[in-house]
């Protein structure tokens, strides 16, 4: 072969050699772009309104738990996992119980709720609340302060029966400002207590204004905060604590958010 032959030989091996290697290249790109949509697929990340996942979630059993994800939101910053066990909405593992979220009838916190009349403490709690309520209580001993559980856990027909009390004083869009109704308050959910008295004058106590600032330290916040009404849906409780574990309960302190603002969700009664 001559020279001038092999080297257009060469030169065509080497377009042939480009032309496979593209074609491979444009092969990896559809197969990496299939791969990613069909993920996307199975994922739903949903930019609305989390109130309507749950809404269409609420025939899910415990063994068909459902997950989703919703979009960044502006306060969290992060996608949040949903699931809905048994008409019970958890987000991040933290169950939701407020205006927009309830619980049903038969859900009565950590084991079974026990007794329906009397909500004393430490009834129906779980068994981690009131080891870091047992831990907080101790600790704000040794400082001369006494702590205690006042209202712990309640079933859903002893908030029912609270809500209409109130009903019989107040109207029930005042009613609905302090008091949750039935299905609807974290007393249920047993990861909830309020301390001592449950009255404005609790937040000026020496009590209060430790339990303000240390209660993130055992993994509780303040769950209807100052300045959040509108958000919580509840006028300021300084003695309603709810438990969320030290992690979200020191970022949620340091941060000066609320649950709502946390999971990124409203809490608004349907009708
Ligand atoms: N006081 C709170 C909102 C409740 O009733 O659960
Ligand atoms: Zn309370």
């Amino acid at each position: 072969m001559s020279t001038k032959r092999k080297k257009v030989k060469l030169r065509t091996d080497r377009i042939l050699v480009l032309v496979i290697m593209l074609a491979i290249l444009v092969l990896l790109i559809v197969l990496i772009a299939k791969g990613v949509s069909s993920k996307n697929g199975q994922s739903q990340t949903v930019g609305g309104d989390i109130q309507d996942i749950s809404s269409t979630t609420t025939e899910v059993t415990s063994q068909d738990t459902l997950s989703t994800t919703q979009d960044v939101t502006e306060t969290s910053q992060v996608n949040h996992t949903i699931e809905v066990i048994d008409g019970c909405t958890y987000i991040d593992g933290i169950l939701i119980i407020n205006k927009s979220y309830s619980v049903p009838a038969e859900y009565q916190g950590y084991n079974g709720g026990l007794d329906d009349t009397k909500p004393t403490p430490p009834q129906g709690l779980f068994p981690e609340v009131i080891e870091s309520f047992n831990q907080m209580q101790e600790d704000a001993l040794n400082e001369g302060l006494d702590i205690y559980i006042a209202s712990g856990y309640r079933s859903y027909y002893y908030q029912l029966k609270v809500y209409n009390s109130y009903c019989e004083t107040d109207s029930p869009e005042i009613v609905d400002t302090y008091s949750a109704r039935a299905g609807h308050s974290e007393h249920q959910s047993g990861y909830a207590f309020d301390l001592n008295s449950i009255d404005d004058s609790f937040a000026d106590t020496l009590e209060g204004q430790w339990v303000a600032e240390n209660c993130y330290k055992y993994g509780f916040i303040i769950r209807f905060p100052e300045g959040k009404e509108d958000i919580t849906g509840y006028q300021y409780e300084s003695w309603h604590l709810r438990y969320v574990g030290v992690d979200v309960a020191t970022y949620i302190y340091e941060n000066n958010l609320c649950l709502e603002e946390y999971l990124g969700v409203d809490s608004v009664y349907a009708d």
